[in-house]
């Protein structure tokens, strides 16, 4: 059964109680120009630092990020992947982990972390929503160690990661899938805001992975395509890039 009309339902009934649909409509745009223009105050945790910008996560970007990264698991084939455990890797509101943990069967246990502690109850949150067995911490991941045997998605949060850290956690995913865990990258197409990206995808291809940009035209729910229109975006097209890669047996 497909949870996420139920979900998003809730979603909005739990952060658009306090908030008229204009509100959140000036949020979208104003988190929308700080992803693309203003990103240096991104380090600084300004996305979510006010309850307007939260909401406008929590509803309209984050279902638009578990959208695409459904798709892209689809597509993939990694919806057949077999892993005990996933680690959401700056899980933000959880998406990208429920996304891919409720297409596989049986569901892995999923485990969250996120440097801000309102997106990780948040996580905590989607995840129960899908049924999943779970938990989320506030954790900064430029300290954190994966853990063994556990398949990675990485959704959106690459970028924000300075390039140390990435390093670090390229080097880790890489060791991740050696030993037979799958990982799953994804992050927006616009090639200035991840210069790093065809060295990582050499990497993973040199792993035996694969590296594709996505365009998926769907027809979003009613609620999300009315904020897309309001707030002056254009989601008719869910598009994005992954790199993947899985050990074969
Ligand atoms: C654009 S959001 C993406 C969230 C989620 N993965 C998604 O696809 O919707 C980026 C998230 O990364 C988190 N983040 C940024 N730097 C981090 C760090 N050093 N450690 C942990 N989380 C971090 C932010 O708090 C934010 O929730």
């Amino acid at each position: 059964m497909d949870l996420f009309p139920r979900w998003l339902e809730a979603l909005e009934e739990r952060h658009m109680r306090a908030l008229s649909f204009q509100e959140v409509r000036r949020s979208v745009q104003a988190l929308s120009s700080l992803y693309v223009e203003r990103r240096n105050r991104l380090g600084e945790g300004a996305a979510l630092d006010g309850a307007g910008k939260r909401a406008a996560f929590a509803v309209y970007f984050a279902p638009l990020h578990f959208l695409l990264v459904r798709e892209i698991v689809k597509a993939l084939g990694a919806d057949r992947a077999k892993a005990p455990a996933l680690l959401d890797l700056g899980c933000g509101t959880g998406v990208a982990g429920a996304a891919w943990a409720s297409l596989m069967a049986p569901a892995p246990r999923v485990s969250g972390v996120d440097r801000n502690p309102w997106a990780a109850s948040e996580a905590r949150w989607t995840y129960g929503a899908f049924g999943l067995e779970s938990s989320a911490k506030a954790i900064d991941i430029n300290t954190f160690k994966a853990p063994d045997r556990t398949a990675i998605v990485a959704a959106f949060i690459l970028n924000e990661l300075p390039e140390e850290a990435r390093e670090r956690w390229k080097d880790s995913m890489l060791r991740t899938a050696e030993r037979g865990s799958p990982v799953l990258i994804v992050e927006p197409i616009a090639k200035k805001l991840s210069p790093w990206w065809d060295e990582w995808a050499e990497a993973f291809i040199a792993a035996g992975g694969r590296s594709d940009e996505w365009r998926f035209r769907m027809a979003l729910p009613e609620r999300l395509a009315l904020m897309d229109k309001a707030a002056g975006l254009d989601h008719r097209e869910l598009t994005g890039r992954s790199l993947w890669v899985q050990k074969k047996n």
